[in-house]
């Protein structure tokens, strides 16, 4: 079983790239005043949750009284509540930032590096759910240009999937390979895997499979930001899955770096 066929979606900026001209710069004026419009609401809403969660933590920490078994319950909802919708607009600003194309290329990105670096930041998590990590990469894979912050928030978010949708005992495989021009990723797991029904939603604002949701925590955007990060780089992602025997998730990049489509820098 497979995902929606990749580079199915094609972005409204490469549509409008293929014509050129002036209906790209409205377009890409409009996407930057929604990002300006986006950055504001989220800077306005983070201080004021950064007051609750002052209050809270002034709570917590006894300094305006003792608190009780319930109180001390409440307070924590409150905390975790709180942290979560930050988190989630920090993930929404992230998200518009990768549609429109806003990437910081550096050049010579070595994608092994990158994947060691990401597998080893999420060894302690893996640790702690009693997965183990496997990497399979060659010495070296160079992109041209990319930009490697926006890649490994890519990669983390499906390596974090990978280990959060798995049991104890299970193994994950994070596999680089290389042609002459292109990176081929992949990330499989053991875990609950995916029904054809989840697969073609994946990547979809705000989904999550009702397996997931019902025990494992989340926010249902990190896929389409992780797609979008990709296919800001000219690459595809998808997934395939048998229910219940696990998930493999790929991701095709260029190793040129992304098209020259007048965006990259931004
Ligand atoms: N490795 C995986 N195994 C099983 N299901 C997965 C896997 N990765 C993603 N999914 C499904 O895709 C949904 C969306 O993933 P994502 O966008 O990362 O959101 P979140 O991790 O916040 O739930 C998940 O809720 C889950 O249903
Ligand atoms: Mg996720």
């Amino acid at each position: 079983m497979r995902s929606n066929a990749p580079g199915e979606r094609e972005s409204p900026v490469s549509r409008s790239s293929a014509s050129g001209t002036s209906e790209l710069r409205r377009l890409r004026e409009a996407l930057d005043e929604r990002i300006e419009f986006i950055e504001d609401m989220s800077h306005e809403l983070r201080g004021g949750l950064t007051f609750v969660r002052g209050y809270v933590d002034l709570f917590l920490a006894g300094t305006l009284g003792p608190l009780d078994e319930r109180q001390e319950h409440a307070l924590r909802v409150i905390e975790r509540r709180t942290a979560a919708i930050i988190r989630l607009l920090d993930q929404m600003l992230s998200l518009e930032r990768a549609r429109a194309g806003h990437l910081e290329l550096c050049a010579d990105v070595d994608l092994s590096e990158l994947v060691h670096h990401t597998v080893q930041a999420a060894s302690v998590v893996a640790a702690q759910s009693g997965v183990s990590l496997k990497v399979d990469a060659p010495t070296t894979c160079f992109m041209r240009e990319a930009d490697c912050r926006r890649l490994q928030q890519a990669l983390d978010n499906v390596i974090g999937n990978a280990i959060k949708f798995s049991e104890t005992g299970d193994e994950v495989l994070v596999k680089l390979m290389e042609t002459p021009d292109r990176a081929l990723l992949s990330v499989q797991d053991q875990g609950i895997g995916m029904t054809a029904d989840e697969l073609e939603h994946v990547f979809e604002r705000f989904y999550r499979g009702s397996r997931a949701s019902q025990k494992i925590g989340g926010s249902g955007l990190g896929l389409v930001i992780s797609r979008a990060i990709v296919e800001a780089h000219g690459g595809r992602i998808w997934a395939e899955s048998v229910p219940g025997d696990g998930a493999t998730f790929h991701i095709d990049l260029p190793k040129a770096g992304p098209a020259d489509n007048g965006r990259a820098g931004d």
